[in-house]
C-alpha cells in the first residue's frame, strides 16, 4: 500500500500500458523532450491533461529570448536575467539557459518553426528588462501558436511517439524511491491505467488557474507540482508567482494577454486620468522588470479606484501595430476597440510559475528515475522574477538535457514490477467541489497575489486547514482529484509565502516591504 495515491484503485485490475519513457504534458518542454528521446532511439508515450492544443505554449505571444543577434551574447542574455531573478537565480543554471539557448532555437527551426525574418534576418524584438532586442517571435504575435504547431505535427509523425489526449495523470507510481509509472484516467474510455515505464518526464506546466484572472488556459491547476510532491519530490520557491502586468480587462469580456512586446515596440501605460505613470516608478518605466509594473500597476488602480490602466498605442505606426500584433489588434476590435485608435484596458493577473519540482542541471529530481522540465520544474534559472521569454527557451534547453541524458537508459532493464494498491476511506458528502474550488480561488487572488502580509497568508492556510478531510480521503472522480491537486498547491503557495519574511521578486509582503539579505536564499519543501 502506498500512502501518496488520492483514488482508490489496485494495479492488479488494470489496464496496463509499457513504453520506454512517459511524458506527461505536450507543451514545448514536453513535445521537444519527447521527440529528441524519440529520435535517440526511446518508445515514448505523451499523456495530456485535455488536447495537444491546450497548454501555455500555444498561448504564448510575445516569443523567446535567446542571444541570436551579432550585437547580442549569452554574457548580456545572462546578466539580464539575473537582474531580474532579483538575487535567486542559480547562476550556472543561468549559464546552461543562455549558452546552449541558440543552439536549441537552431533545432526548433530544423523542425520547422518559422519564425520572423525582416531584410533576410531574425526580426527582433524587446521586453521588459532586456537591455538589447532578442526575442524571437512568429506571425507577429503568435509565437507560441507556431511552435505548438510544429511540435504537434512532428510528434503525431513520428513512429517513436504515442501522443494520448483527454487522460489525466493522477498519481506518479514510486515504490522505494523509485518512479516506476503513472496511474491516469483515460476519459473517453472512463477507466483509470497503468503506464509502466523507464522513466517519467514531467511537464505538466504551472498553476495560473489557482487564481481568479490568468494567462494560463483551463489545464493549469498545478496537477504536476501537487502529485510530485505527494510521492516525495522536493519542491522548491513555491511563493514566487509572476503575474503579468497587461491583460485585457474589460468588464464582461474574457481575460487574454496583451504581450510585453506592446511595451518592447514603444506603447506607454497611462492611468485613468491619462498621464504616463511608468517613468515615476522606475528607470526603465514601461520595460521595468515584470513585478515592478505589476506594483506599479496596482497603485495607480488603488490611487484612482479603478479596475484598470491603460495601454496606449496610438503614437505607434499603424501599419508596425498591425503587422507585429495581428492577433491582439483582431481580438481588441472583437470587443470593440481599434488599438490603434483606442487604449487598452488592462490589469495584472496570475502567469507563471517561478518555482516547482526540484531537479538538478539535467532534469533529475530527488527520486530516481523521475524528471522534470518547463514550467513546473525548478533548477533556479528564473529565481524571484522570470526574464520576459525566457520561459519557452527554459522548456527547450532542460527539456534537451534531459532527453540526452537519459539517451540508452531504454536499453537498461525495466525497474522491477511491483503492484501498487490504495485503499483511502470514502469522503463524506458535505464538500461542493464547485464551491471549494472557487473559494479557494478568490482567497489565494485576494491573499496570496501581488501583495500579500501575515494576515491574509493566515486567512487561506486557516480556510484549508478546515478541508483537512478532503485531502485525506479518496478521490471518486478526476474533478475530486484535480480540486485535491489545486488544495494542495495553493497551500504549498501560502505557506511558503507566509514564511518568507521579506519582498523580492515576485513575492511582495506589505508587512515586510524590502529584501532581506538574510533571505538570499531557496525554501524547499518534501512532504
Ligand atoms: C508576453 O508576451 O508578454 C509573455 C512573454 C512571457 O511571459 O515570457
Amino acid at each position: 500500500m502506498a500512502n501518496h495515491l488520492i483514488m482508490n484503485f489496485n494495479t492488479r485490475d488494470l489496464t496496463e500500458h509499457q513504453s520506454d519513457f512517459i511524458v506527461l504534458g505536450s507543451g514545448i518542454a514536453g513535445f521537444f523532450t519527447a521527440l529528441l528521446a524519440a529520435r535517440l532511439g526511446a518508445a515514448v508515450t505523451v499523456i495530456t491533461k485535455r488536447t495537444t492544443q491546450d497548454s501555455n505554449t500555444d498561448k504564448a505571444q510575445g516569443g523567446i529570448a535567446a542571444a541570436m543577434d551579432a550585437d547580442d551574447s549569452p554574457d548580456l542574455h545572462y546578466s539580464d536575467t539575473l537582474l531580474a531573478g532579483a538575487g535567486l537565480c542559480d547562476c550556472e543554471a543561468v549559464r546552461i539557459l543562455v549558452h546552449e539557448g541558440p543552439r536549441r532555437v537552431l533545432q526548433l527551426m530544423d523542425m520547422g518553426a518559422r519564425f520572423d525574418f525582416e531584410g533576410g534576418r531574425l526580426a527582433l524584438t524587446r521586453e521588459g528588462a532586456h537591455s538589447c532586442r532578442r526575442i524571437l517571435h512568429a506571425c507577429g504575435d503568435a509565437t507560441g501558436a507556431e511552435i505548438q504547431r510544429i511540435l504537434n505535427q512532428q510528434a503525431l509523425a513520428e513512429k517513436n511517439i504515442e501522443v494520448l489526449e483527454r487522460h489525466f495523470a493522477v498519481d506518479l507510481l514510486v515504490k522505494d524511491n523509485v518512479c516506476r509509472g503513472v496511474l491516469a484516467y483515460d476519459e473517453q474510455g472512463d477507466r483509470l491505467k497503468v503506464f509502466r515505464s523507464r522513466a517519467v518526464i514531467l511537464s505538466t506546466g504551472g498553476l495560473g488557474q489557482l487564481f481568479d484572472h490568468s494567462t494560463n488556459p483551463d489545464v493549469a491547476t498545478g496537477d504536476g507540482i501537487a502529485m510530485a510532491y505527494r510521492a516525495g519530490a522536493e519542491v522548491m520557491d513555491m511563493e514566487f508567482i509572476q503575474f503579468h502586468p497587461t491583460v485585457f480587462n474589460l468588464p464582461g469580456a474574457p481575460r487574454f494577454l496583451i504581450s510585453e512586446a506592446v511595451r518592447g515596440e514603444g506603447a506607454y501605460l497611462r492611468n485613468r486620468s491619462g498621464d504616463r505613470f511608468m517613468p515615476g516608478y522606475h528607470e526603465l518605466a514601461e520595460l521595468a522588470p515584470r513585478d515592478v509594473v505589476v506594483r506599479a500597476i496596482l497603485e495607480e488602480m488603488r490611487r484612482e479606484q479603478e479596475s484598470a490602466v491603460y495601454l496606449d498605442l496610438r503614437h505607434l505606426d499603424g501599419e508596425l501595430v498591425l503587422r507585429r500584433f495581428p492577433n491582439i489588434h483582431r481580438t481588441c476590435l472583437e470587443h470593440g476597440l481599434e488599438i490603434t485608435r483606442d487604449m487598452i484596458p488592462v490589469a495584472p493577473a496570475a502567469h507563471y510559475m517561478m518555482g516547482g519540482v526540484k531537479t538538478n542541471y539535467f532534469g533529475e529530481t530527488n527520486i530516481e528515475r523521475l524528471y522534470a522540465c518547463g514550467e513546473v520544474a525548478c533548477q533556479g534559472v528564473h529565481g524571484a522574477n522570470r526574464l520576459a521569454s525566457n520561459s519557452l527557451l527554459d522548456g527547450l534547453v532542460y527539456g534537451g538535457r534531459i532527453a540526452e541524458r537519459t539517451a540508452g537508459l531504454w536499453r537498461e532493464p525495466m525497474p522491477v514490477r511491483v503492484d501498487f494498491a490504495s485503499q483511502m476511506s470514502a469522503p463524506g458528502d458535505t464538500v461542493n467541489h464547485n464551491e471549494v474550488r472557487e473559494e479557494l480561488r478568490r482567497l489565494m487572488s485576494m491573499y496570496v497575489g501581488p501583495a500579500r502580509d501575515r494576515q491574509g497568508l493566515e486567512q487561506v492556510l486557516d480556510y484549508m486547514s478546515g478541508l483537512t478531510r478532503l485531502e485525506s480521503t479518496a478521490a471518486r472522480t478526476i474533478q475530486g482529484a484535480e480540486l485535491r491537486n489545486r488544495l494542495l498547491v495553493s497551500r504549498l503557495v501560502a505557506e511558503t509565502a507566509l514564511m518568507r519574511t521579506e519582498s523580492r521578486g515576485g513575492h511582495f509582503r506589505n508587512d515586510y516591504p524590502r529584501p532581506r539579505e538574510s533571505w538570499l536564499k531557496h525554501i524547499i519543501l518534501r512532504k
